[in-house]
């Protein structure tokens, strides 16, 4: 076991936001080589309207061969009960659902109020879906381009009524509002509620603090943390929204820091040249691929 789990959402959050389009070949070949370089859970796509989000069209497609990828856990984000009875008719292992704690975001992606959208996650509870986990992702935890400043009673609340139901909650910072301040503060009043339930940490760069964010969520006792390669990323319907926290850097400090990833630097960067394959267009980040590792470095395991 790693000491610190690393979920790939470059597949999803990063191509849907992207402005040119993955081939569903290239996608495979990416996600083939990001598990060949020991991750060991990535989020695939989003079943959402393909008129809505052309780039997540083929996520049944990308599914049906992520699963028969050895070992990894296969996640997809759904929006609603259609989403949902698609992502687990595909053979998802994961379904992660965006609860917006801000109104304005929640009305914008989903065209449904925060409550409207707790009680489609409980619907979708409700339904069979043996072996297939839920998880209920707090959006805009951090604050919100639409609204402003997000209430941080509203972010406990959200995630109390849908510990309730779903087998895991993740608190997201969708926009890159987050400071590391605030991001412990956070996590530390929503432990409090329901415990080990609060699993995830899902940050963007947008302003350059996706590290020390993630680094504070992991001193408040996260130890599952969404990234993506190149800093790909970003919620179309939440304006001035912008990349993850960047794989290859998040993984170089949690190594250098002596904390196991399960993860291989130098196939990590095969799986970066993929990437730059399949959509060359795009600009990709990253300090560490530019610099390389530094002389000497031994990974933590
Ligand atoms: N997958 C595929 N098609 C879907 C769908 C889904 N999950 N949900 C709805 N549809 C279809 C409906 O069948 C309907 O089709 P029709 O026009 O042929 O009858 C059409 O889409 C509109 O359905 P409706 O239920 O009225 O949806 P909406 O237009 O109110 O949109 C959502 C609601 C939730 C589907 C949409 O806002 C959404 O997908 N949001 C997610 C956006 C996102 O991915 N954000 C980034 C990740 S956080
Ligand atoms: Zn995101």
């Amino acid at each position: 076991m790693s000491q610190v789990h690393i979920c790939e959402v470059g597949p999803r959050d990063g191509l849907q936001n992207a402005k040119h389009l993955m081939s569903t070949q290239a996608k495979n070949a990416w996600i083939a080589a990001l598990a060949a370089a020991g991750l060991k859970e990535i989020e695939v796509g989003s079943f959402v309207p393909p008129k809505l989000i052309p780039a997540m069209a083929d996520t049944a497609e990308i599914v049906a061969f992520a699963t028969k990828i050895k070992g990894l856990k296969v996640v997809a984000l759904a929006p609603n009960v259609k989403g949902f009875e698609r992502a687990v008719a595909a053979g998802a292992h994961k379904v992660t659902f965006p609860v917006s704690a801000s109104h304005a975001h929640s009305v914008s992606n989903v065209r449904m109020t925060p409550d409207q959208m707790v009680e489609e996650v409980r619907r979708c509870a409700a339904l069979p879906h043996a072996g297939v986990e839920i998880e209920g992702a707090v959006a805009t935890a951090f604050g919100c381009t639409l609204q402003g400043k997000v209430d941080e009673d509203e972010v406990v609340r959200i995630a109390v009524q849908l510990a309730g139901f779903c087998d895991s909650v993740a608190l997201a910072d969708t926009v890159g509002y987050a400071n590391p301040a605030q991001v412990k503060r956070v996590f530390t009043r929503v432990r409090k509620e329901i415990g080990e339930k609060l699993e995830g940490a899902h940050f963007h760069n947008t302003r350059g603090l996706g590290l020390a964010n993630s680094l504070a969520a992991y001193e408040a006792g996260v130890r599952s943390f969404d990234s993506s390669m190149g800093g790909l990323g970003g919620c179309p319907f939440a304006p001035g929204a912008s990349g993850n926290v960047i794989t290859e850097d998040l993984i170089f400090m949690f190594e250098s820091m002596g904390l196991d990833t399960g993860i291989d630097f130098d196939r990590l960067l095969e799986a970066r040249s993929l990437l730059v394959k399949g959509i060359p267009e795009e600009p990709i980040y990253g300090h560490t691929p530019l610099a390389g590792l530094p002389k000497g470095f031994r990974a933590a395991a």
